[in-house]
């Protein structure tokens, strides 16, 4: 079992990293409070893992709740079935909640954590490979808005984020090459030493070799902690975790919730904010490419949707959280592990991203 701690004074929490971590009772129990726990998870985690993680649980009262799964079901409506739950069974304020499954049932149930009676406690049990190298980490919490994604939510840290490698073999394969869009991320934004081993092991992490996922996962958890030290609410470097996905949120709420797979459209946005890169002058053609080649292997679209027009982005993009006194700020690179947050680009080179032919660019540089 590896293990990574997000240094955030009293609110510091350990990520165990590890094959079958979801059968240890002890990891569990070491951050839990009270005796009653309850399990948010989705109709689709459920029959896979529910039953197993109880059996971990089994010393404490535990209350499941069972959403509908999708994306398209992360509003105030789903949320609501939570605190129904919660109140049916009398948690009371000493309760843990505890978040099996990907990325959206990670977000609600944070969110769910910091509003129950004002905040209870909560660990993540992430089970996609998104969840597990991003979204489980750094305590960003919520829900959509039809009118923009991750709108609504809370700043609140879990306890502990316990990841089981294990359950990425019921994975379908589309959601693993989307949380591959985030590994990638970290290479582009940070560390361009893990950018070349992605390059050479993107093949065994799409085979889900063991010692591969172990090591990607860990070297992305380690990242994401020391960035969300430095930075927890996202005041300024936290923000270059966003690369992309200003973008790449545009396509999300203009495609319909659900549609195209957040890391889908992250790696697609990805892919603008670095041909908007190189149009600055910052990001050489060569290193574009690079990042374009290794997101089109993982198995990701490298192009935005056909039928988005640049109105549609830019009405999207307005509603942007990096969006500050009407100016609208993005992730971009100025070479390859080293972003910046900024507003102050010549709007030519947003105006030439939207304008830019990505599937002739795909064509190019991946046939
Ligand atoms: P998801 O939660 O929808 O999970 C993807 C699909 O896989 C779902 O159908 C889910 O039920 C299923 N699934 C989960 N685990 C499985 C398993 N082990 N085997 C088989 N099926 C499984 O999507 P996601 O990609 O995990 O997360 C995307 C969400 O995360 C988005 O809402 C996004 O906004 C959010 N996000 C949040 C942060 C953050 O910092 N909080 C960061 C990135 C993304
Ligand atoms: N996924 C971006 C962040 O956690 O800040």
């Amino acid at each position: 079992m590896r293990s990574i701690r997000v240094e955030l004074g009293e609110r510091s929490y350990p990520i165990y990293i590890g094959n079958g971590a979801l059968d240890q009772a002890a990891l569990f129990a070491a951050h839990i409070k009270g005796r009653q726990v309850a399990v948010v998870t989705n109709d689709v985690v459920a029959p896979l893992y529910l039953e197993r993680l109880c059996q971990a649980l089994s010393g404490f009262s535990i209350t499941p709740i069972i959403l509908p799964d999708g994306e398209v079901h992360k509003d105030w409506q789903t949320l609501q079935l939570v605190f129904d739950a919660l109140l049916g069974a009398r948690h009371d304020r000493k309760t843990t909640l505890i978040a099996l499954g990907g990325g959206v049932i990670g977000d609600m149930t944070g969110f769910a954590a910091a509003c129950y009676q004002r905040g209870v406690d909560f660990i993540q049990v992430p089970t996609t490979l998104l969840s597990q190298v991003d979204s489980s980490v750094g305590g960003k919490t919520g829900i959509n808005h039809p009118l923009g994604k991750n709108m609504i939510g809370a700043f609140y840290q879990p306890r502990a984020v316990v990841i089981d490698i294990d359950t990425l073999r019921t994975l379908p394969s589309r959601e693993l090459s989307a949380g591959l869009a985030e590994v990638i991320k970290y290479g582009l934004i940070h560390d361009q030493e893990f950018l070349g081993w992605l390059e050479q092991y993107i093949d065994r992490l799409l085979a889900l070799d063991a010692a591969a996922l172990l090591e990607a996962i860990e070297r992305s958890c380690v990242i994401k902690a020391e960035v969300v030290a430095a930075d927890e609410r996202e005041g300024g470097i936290r923000a270059i975790l966003n690369l992309g996905h200003t973008f790449g949120h545009a396509i999300e709420t203009h495609m319909g919730y659900g549609s195209w797979l957040h890391g889908e459209a992250v790696a697609a946005g990805t892919v603008m904010a670095l041909e908007m890169s190189r149009r600055l002058g910052w990001l050489a053609e060569r290193d574009r490419d690079r990042g374009i080649r290794l997101l089109h292997r993982a198995g990701l679209p490298v192009a935005p949707p056909a039928e988005m027009t640049p109105e549609d982005f830019s009405r999207h993009m307005a509603v942007d959280k990096k969006v500050l006194d009407g100016k609208l700020r993005l992730v971009l690179l100025r070479r390859l592990g080293d972003a910046v947050v900024t507003g102050d680009f010549a709007p030519e080179a947003l105006a030439g991203t939207f304008a830019t032919d990505f599937a002739a660019l795909k064509h190019q540089v991946c046939a």
